[in-house]
């Protein structure tokens, strides 16, 4: 579809800019003065606008209440010393987007809308972005049924929205963790790959549990034998067995992270040994028993790198050993020194 419409741009009449502490920001609570909306209807996506940030008005039977279609990706803007802005491979989340609507029989945004509409979001909103170390400008672009009906099937109608949450970290400290040995977060054939709210809402339960138990988020395993690890909580996982950084490759149960990819890239280039396959819960055990288990981290965009101090499994806590020089802090400078402009982009990413 080529993208043929002016964004209709409606200011809000007052700012809420004046009313924020950017010094000292918690993780998507407050949300800038503006949002970017377009509708699809009658089988095309409609005038693009942008708009005061404001609640929407749904009918009860709308389908995403009843079926749960609905879609997201997250996102970072920063601003250099000299008030440039800056987007991270931002296609990658675009092209992911419509990834996750093809598997949710939802209609994929154009590029061009998702593209011109951030963009010209961003242009309104660039004092939004906070420039203090470890906070960007969240950006949460989502897709949602707003067509109505009880009868279990796609709706005719959607809203795509762009909304922005200036944030500090997700996690504050290093995070302790349950290795899950019933619960799963996808199987094959399911939704795991895209990024569906359902995805999200079905790891409440269990992460609550584990968190009455002391832990802070669940490392999630393969569906059928709970052998394997999968992702950590919302994050994609990494475990470093002495000098060896690894990863689990992406499939139909495993997000492809951009911060994941983005990472391994890195650590390539920083001449770390990396290795992309299936890894062992009892590969893990063994390796924190032998002492080779030096670290275990996981990696998203919202909480970029965060690294991981304990796990337990089957009733047992494992320590990570407390290096000095970690590979997790190490990667984590280098990206969020890229992404915010303050070093050299060899990968072509930040744009
Ligand atoms: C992100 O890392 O941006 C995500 O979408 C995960 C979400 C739970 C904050």
């Amino acid at each position: 579809m080529e993208y043929t419409e002016e964004i209709l741009v409606e200011r809000a009449t007052n700012t809420k800019i004046h009313d924020v502490d950017f010094s000292n920001l918690a993780f998507g609570k407050i949300f800038s003065d503006h949002m970017f909306v377009c509708d699809y209807e009658g089988g095309k996506w409609q005038q693009p606008k942008i708009v005061p940030y404001q609640p929407f008005s749904l009918e009860p039977a709308a389908k995403i209440f009843h079926y749960g279609q609905s879609i997201f990706e997250g996102m970072k803007a920063y601003r250099d010393a000299d008030g440039s802005v800056f987007l991270f491979r931002p296609m990658d989340n675009c092209k992911r987007m419509n990834i996750s609507a093809k598997r949710l029989a939802m209609p994929e945004i154009p590029e061009d809308y998702f593209m011109n509409g951030l963009k010209e979001l961003l242009k309104i909103e660039k004092d939004w972005i906070p420039t203090a170390e470890g906070s960007a400008l969240y950006i949460r672009p989502f897709m949602f049924a707003t067509g109505h009906g009880f009868h279990a099937s796609p709706a005719d109608t959607y809203k795509f929205v762009i909304a922005f949450a200036p944030s500090g970290p997700y996690f504050t400290g290093k995070v302790n963790v349950l290795i899950e040995e019933k619960y799963s977060r996808a199987a094959n054939g399911g939704v795991g790959y895209a990024k569906a709210g359902g995805n999200y809402a079905g790891q409440f339960y269990p992460t609550h549990l584990a968190k009455e138990r002391g832990y802070h988020q669940v490392i999630w395993t393969d569906d059928t034998t709970h052998e394997y690890i999968e992702e950590a909580g919302a994050m994609n996982i990494f475990v470093r067995i002495n000098d060896t950084l690894l990863t689990v490759p992406t499939s139909e149960r495993i997000l492809d992270g951009v911060t994941r990819k983005s990472i391994l890239k890195i650590a390539e280039d920083e001449g770390i040994a990396v290795e992309v396959r299936k890894i062992k819960v009892a590969e893990l055990i063994e390796a924190a028993e032998n002492g080779s288990l030096m670290e275990l981290f996981g990696a998203g965009t919202a909480a970029v790198v965060s690294q991981i101090s304990a796990f337990g499994y089957k009733g047992k806590d494992y320590k990570l050993p407390e290096l000095k020089d970690t590979f997790g802090a190490r990667l984590k400078k280098r990206i969020t020194d890229i992404q915010t402009n303050k070093i050299e982009d060899p990968f072509g990413w930040r744009v």
